[in-house]
């Protein structure tokens, strides 16, 4: 299928490309290079050995985002394009819902024009705020303890993109909740590259271990888990993007709106993180406890039977797989 990437130069949008060229699909990516760099492309083509097609646009543009609808004839677009970074949402509200919910309204729109009816869209497990039952699964509250914007704009757009299949039912919407997307691509060319200080914690991690960052802070160490640190459902990219090619590939075989979680279905402390790319490296992982992160929850992890049973899709690489691809990364960035 001819495919629309929008966000297609970011970490995961990239991953996903491999993945769908690997699959035989044709991907278009647009990206605005707000947070990835266009040097992404030229590590894409080395690895699947052919041009890909690029278009730098702003999705907020109404008139670039026409003329792109004009220029191809896309059969699906999977729409990764977003800000996502959840304190910097808190401090900036407007300018996450600007660009998240703008984006995709001008999206939808140009779709709708021109008869594009297949879309995936990145949702994310903070859709289910702070969980009241474990593991998660699809059917399981949303909207309840949403702490930041950036979840809120993951929320209304999962409506958005319901109301709109509502109104039509040629529309195929699936919305895709990730849980916590880490490692790098195997062959070390592309990967998480934040830029400042990393918020996420394998990023940190990788910047402690190859001594850029002197300690990770782990962020309380008295929660109701196996250790008493935050428990996670670390997932590695390479499966994540494959999840991508699943969906695609059953889209419109579901009867309404398809809500799949992308998760492993283990939840893992930090302090197993840490240890777990200790031995990846062989480096050493310095750190420190400190007091909770302000809207952290204890745990979230998923079921993800779901997408077996209807996708054909699992992840299968491990935490280690992860943590040695994500450290090859770290040395070659
Ligand atoms: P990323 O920042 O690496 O990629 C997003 C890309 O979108 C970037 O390349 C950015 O330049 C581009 N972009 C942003 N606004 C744009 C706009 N207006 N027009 C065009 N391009 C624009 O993020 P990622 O980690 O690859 O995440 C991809 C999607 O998955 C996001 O929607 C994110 O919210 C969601 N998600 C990510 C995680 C995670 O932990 N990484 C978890 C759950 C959901
Ligand atoms: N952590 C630390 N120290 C750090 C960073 C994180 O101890 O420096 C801990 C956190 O407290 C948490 C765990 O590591 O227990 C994971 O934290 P991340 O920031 O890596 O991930 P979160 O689960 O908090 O959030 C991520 C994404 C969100 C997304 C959410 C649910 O950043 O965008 O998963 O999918 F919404």
């Amino acid at each position: 299928m001819k495919v629309l990437v929008t966000g297609g130069l970011g970490y995961i949008g990239s991953h996903t490309v491999v993945e769908l060229i690997a699959s035989g699909h044709e991907p278009i990516i647009v990206d605005n290079l707000a947070n990835s760099k266009q040097s992404v492309l030229n590590r894409l083509q080395k690895i699947v050995g052919k041009d890909i097609v690029f278009e730098k646009l702003d999705l907020t543009d109404k008139d670039s985002v026409e003329k792109l609808f004009t220029s191809y004839p896309f059969d699906a677009v999977i729409h990764f394009a977003g800000h996502k970074a959840v304190g910097e949402s808190v401090a900036k509200p407007l300018e996450y819902y600007r660009n998240n919910i703008d984006s995709t309204l001008v999206l939808l729109e140009a779709m709708s024009k021109h008869n594009v009816k297949n879309i995936i869209f990145s949702s994310s497990a903070t859709v289910y705020g702070n969980p009241s039952e474990l593991p998660l699964e699809e059917t399981s509250q949303t909207g309840i303890g949403i702490t930041n914007p950036y979840g809120w704009t993951k929320y209304m757009l999962e409506q958005i993109l319901t109301d709109l299949k509502a109104s039509d039912d040629s529309y195929n919407v699936t919305l895709l909740r990730y849980f916590n997307p880490i490692g790098a691509h195997s062959s070390g060319l592309i990967g998480e590259d934040p830029s400042g200080l990393p918020n996420n914690l394998l990023p940190y991690v990788q910047q402690v271990a190859i001594g850029k960052l002197e300690k990770l802070k782990v962020f309380g160490n008295n929660y109701d888990t196996i250790d008493g640190t935050g428990v996670r459902d670390y997932i590695h990219v390479v499966d994540l993007a494959k999840g991508h090619v699943s969906a695609l590939e059953n889209i419109g075989n579901q009867n309404s709106v398809g809500i799949y979680n992308l998760g492993t279905g283990n939840g893992v402390s930090v302090l197993e993180v840490i240890k777990a790319f200790e031995n990846a490296s062989g480096k050493s992982v310095p750190y420190e406890v400190v007091d909770r992160r302000p809207g952290d929850i204890a745990a979230c992890y998923a079921d993800a039977s779901k997408a077996k049973a209807e996708l054909g899709w699992q992840a299968e690489k491990t935490l280690q797989d992860a943590c040695k691809d994500a450290w090859r990364w770290q040395q070659n960035v």
